[in-house]
C-alpha cells in the first residue's frame, strides 16, 4: 500500500474564495504539475500529491520504497515539469561529503584557488539510497537542506533557489546501511512511499514502457522563477488561528501517544502549516481548512515519530491521532 496524502479537491464543488492573482498563478502551476506527474506516473495518485504539495511547499520530500516502483521516474519528472536539470547523486558508502558539496581546487592557468561546486548544487536534487552513505556524507547534505547554503574551506556558497532534496532509501535489506537519525528525517518536510500499482496499471506500464515514453515526452510546465514565485505565493495562503491551533495540537498529541519515543517538533508543525497551504493551492483554495491539515498530517509528520512496541507504525499513529483529536468549525 502507498502513503502519501490520499485525496484531494481537485475538480471538486468546494466554495473556491477570488484568489489573488499571484495565487491564481500558483493554482495554475500546481494543476499543471500535477498533471504531469500524473501522466508519468501512474495509479499512484497519493505519491504524485505529496510530489506537487513538496514543490509548491518548497519542502524537501523523503521516498521510502522498494527497488523498481518508480522513484527515480517521479524525481525525473518533478525536475523536468519545473524546467530544471535533475542533479542525482548515488548513494555508496565511499561517498565523501566533497562528493556532494564540491571541492577547492587550484588552477594553474589563474594561480588562484577555484571552487568547483559539486551536485547538490541543483534546484533538485536526488540523493538515491541515501542510507548507504556514511553520516559524514548525509550530515554534509542536511546540512545544506536546513542552510539553503555550504561552506567550504571557510567560505560559504548559496545554493540555487528554489532548492528541494528528494531522498530515497529503501526500507528492505538494511545490510551495510547507515539508517537516517532523527534529526535528519527531520529535515524532509514530506514522506511517501509509492507502492505496487495494481495489475490494470501494471498492465499499462508493460505495454508501454514503464512510464518512459511518457517522461521523454514531457514538456516544462515552469521554471526556476515562476516556481519561486508559486512557492512565495503558496507561503501566503490564509491560515486562521483556529486552524494553526489545530495543527498544532496534532503535533502536541504526537508528543504524548502512548507507544512514542519522539514525536514531532516544532519544525515538522511547521512544515504541516506550509504543506497544508500547499494542499490548498492544489485544491484552488486561498485559505487553509482543517481537512488540508488532516489530508498531509501522515506526509509529514508519520516518518519523523521515533515509536515502540506493536503500535510503532508511524502512518498509524498519524491517522489514529487525526481520527481522534476534536476539529475546530469551519
Ligand atoms: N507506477 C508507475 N508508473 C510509471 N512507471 C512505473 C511505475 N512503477 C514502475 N514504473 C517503471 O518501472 C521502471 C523502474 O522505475 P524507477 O527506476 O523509477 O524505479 P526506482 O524505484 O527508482 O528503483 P531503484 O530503487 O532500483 O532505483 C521504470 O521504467 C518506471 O517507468
Ligand atoms: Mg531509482
Amino acid at each position: 500500500m502507498s502513503t502519501g496524502i490520499e485525496t484531494l479537491g481537485i475538480g471538486s464543488s468546494e466554495p473556491t474564495e477570488d484568489p489573488q492573482p499571484s495565487i491564481d498563478q500558483a493554482v495554475g502551476l500546481a494543476r499543471a504539475l500535477h498533471g504531469a506527474l500524473s501522466e508519468v506516473l501512474l495509479g499512484t495518485p497519493a505519491a504524485v500529491n505529496t510530489a506537487v504539495v513538496s514543490a509548491l511547499s518548497g519542502g524537501h520530500l523523503l521516498i521510502e520504497d522498494v527497488p523498481g516502483v518508480g522513484k527515480t521516474v517521479l524525481a525525473r519528472a518533478l525536475a523536468t515539469a519545473l524546467g530544471v536539470k535533475l542533479s542525482r547523486i548515488q548513494g555508496h558508502p565511499d561517498l565523501l561529503p566533497s562528493d556532494i558539496t564540491g571541492v577547492t581546487v587550484f588552477a594553474p592557468d589563474t594561480g588562484t584557488w577555484e571552487f568547483r561546486p559539486g551536485p547538490v548544487f541543483g534546484h533538485v536534487v536526488l540523493l538515491d539510497e541515501m542510507n548507504r552513505t556514511p553520516p559524514r556524507t548525509q550530515s554534509a547534505l542536511l546540512e545544506a537542506m536546513e542552510e539553503q547554503q555550504v561552506s567550504v574551506d571557510g567560505e560559504s556558497w548559496p545554493l540555487p533557489q528554489p532548492h528541494l532534496v528528494i531522498g530515497t532509501q529503501n526500507p528492505i535489506g538494511q545490510l551495510g546501511t547507515y539508517p537516517l537519525v532523527e534529526s535528519q528525517l527531520d529535515r524532509f518536510s514530506l514522506s511517501t512511499s509509492i507502492g505496487y500499482p495494481d495489475a490494470d496499471v501494471e498492465t499499462r506500464l508493460v505495454l508501454h514502457n514503464g512510464g518512459r515514453y511518457a517522461l521523454d515526452a514531457l514538456v516544462p510546465v515552469s521554471d526556476p522563477t515562476r516556481w519561486r514565485r508559486a512557492i512565495d505565493a503558496t507561503a501566503s495562503v490564509h491560515v486562521v488561528a483556529t486552524v494553526a491551533h489545530y495543527a498544532v495540537s496534532l503535533v502536541r498529541a504526537t508528543r504524548t501517544a502512548g507507544t512514542v519515543r519522539l514525536g514531532a517538533s516544532p519544525r515538522a508543525a511547521i512544515s504541516l502549516i506550509r504543506s497544508a497551504q500547499a494542499y490548498a493551492v492544489l485544491a484552488g483554495r486561498a485559505y487553509v481548512t482543517p481537512q488540508d491539515i488532516q489530508a498531509v498530517a501522515v506526509a509529514c509528520l508519520s516518518h519523523r515519530l521515533i515509536a515502540e512496541g506493536s503500535g510503532a507504525d508511524g502512518p498509524a499513529l498519524v491517522s489514529r491521532i487525526v481520527a481522534e483529536a476534536p476539529v475546530p468549525p469551519t
